[in-house]
């Protein structure tokens, strides 16, 4: 019904991190496409940037802040450590006494929360359901040459959308796929703080850089190009599509490269398929919902049309979500 974005007034450009650490503009726009992200400053939080994302929701839907039956927040970097970052948002919209479910599904989890929301609105429990994504990766980076495999692709942002109940079919979620595999969870991780050590965090493992997250490049690379043309065909066969029946894709934004090599694979033309990671990194939950706001804006997604959502992520997980706008 209505979809949001935000994202931090702070540009970091690849010419800024190559002020801190090792790398260069070039490098990293040839392994990722990305040019610059926005991190956060100034006091902004990810239930800050969720907030202006989901007003602009709730006001595109037509609707009323008291009108939200349901809350669901995706995020793999919470603001705090309890209670959940959705709270704060439902305080922030003057919301009351509606649940708030959060969902730790990492790049994937936008597309997880909209299955839930697809799920309670078809069986009748909610009318109106608040979907939101959003990641404060920043204050969690190593900011280093150590960290730089992992930091340069980072970006703070969020997006929101609300779905309601479909009155015709031009105008409804169709599908969704979910799924996940934990043979390999430790490829993309943070390991501290974990209530799985104790103490939870130590001198010892911050001089060891534990509490920066690592990752196989590579391995989550062959993850990524395997699992998205996946997700994608599951969708089509589950709905009998071809893919001319589809007007536009929106993939989850880890790298240029990656979306390009999918689309290749399954023969999708660029008219397609929307980027914008070149502007703000990888924003795990937020990807999607950021990417979806600029193509609807550029009138490259319009009312009616078939669009397909298709992510990665740690965990690891995958998922599709096939809809009319
Ligand atoms: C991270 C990624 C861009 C790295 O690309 P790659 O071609 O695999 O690069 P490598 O890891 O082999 O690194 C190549 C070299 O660049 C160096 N390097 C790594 N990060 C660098 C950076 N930011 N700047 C400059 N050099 C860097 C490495 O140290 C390595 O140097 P070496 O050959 O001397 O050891 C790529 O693996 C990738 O995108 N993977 C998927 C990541 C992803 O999607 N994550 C999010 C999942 S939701």
């Amino acid at each position: 019904m209505g979809i949001g974005m935000s994202v931090p007034k702070k540009v970091v450009t690849n010419h800024d991190l190559s002020k801190v650490m090792e790398t260069s503009h070039e490098w990293i726009v040839e392994r990722s496409g990305i040019e610059e992200r926005r991190w956060v400053s100034d006091g902004e939080t990810g239930a800050s940037l969720a907030t202006a994302a989901s007003q602009e929701a709730i006001k595109k839907a037509g609707l009323e802040p008291k009108d939200i039956d349901l809350l669901i927040y995706a995020t793999l970097s919470p603001d705090y450590n309890f209670p959940g970052t959705g709270v704060f948002v439902q305080r922030n919209l003057g919301i009351k006494n509606i649940p708030c479910i959060d969902i730790r599904q990492q790049c994937t989890g936008f597309i997880y929360a909209l299955s839930i929301a697809d799920q309670y609105i078809r069986s009748g429990m909610m009318k109106h359901v608040l979907v939101i994504g959003s990641e404060v990766h920043s204050t969690g980076l190593d900011i280093s040459t150590a960290g730089r495999d992992v930091t340069v692709l980072f970006g703070d942002g969020a997006g929101a959308a609300v779905l309601g109940r479909a009155t015709d079919d031009q105008h409804v979620i169709l599908s969704t796929h979910i799924h996940a595999d934990g043979t390999e969870a430790e490829i993309l991780w943070t390991e501290y703080p974990a209530s799985a050590h104790d103490p939870r965090i130590s001198a010892e493992a911050m001089a060891e850089r534990k509490h920066y997250p690592v990752m196989n490049g590579k391995k989550v690379f062959k993850h990524a190009v395997t699992r998205m043309p996946e997700a994608l065909m599951e969708g089509m066969v589950a709905n009998k599509l071809t893919l001319a029946d589809i007007d536009m894709v929106i993939p989850h934004q880890a790298n240029l490269r990656i979306n390009q090599m999918v689309a290749k694979m399954i023969g999708l033309p660029d008219t397609k398929i929307h980027n914008n990671i070149q502007k703000y990194g990888n924003t795990t939950a937020a990807t999607i919902p950021i990417c979806m706001h600029e193509a609807i804006e550029l009138g490259k997604i319009k009312p009616g049309d078939m669009v397909a959502l298709v992510a990665f992520g740690a965990g690891l997980t995958w998922a599709s979500v096939f809809l009319r706008y």
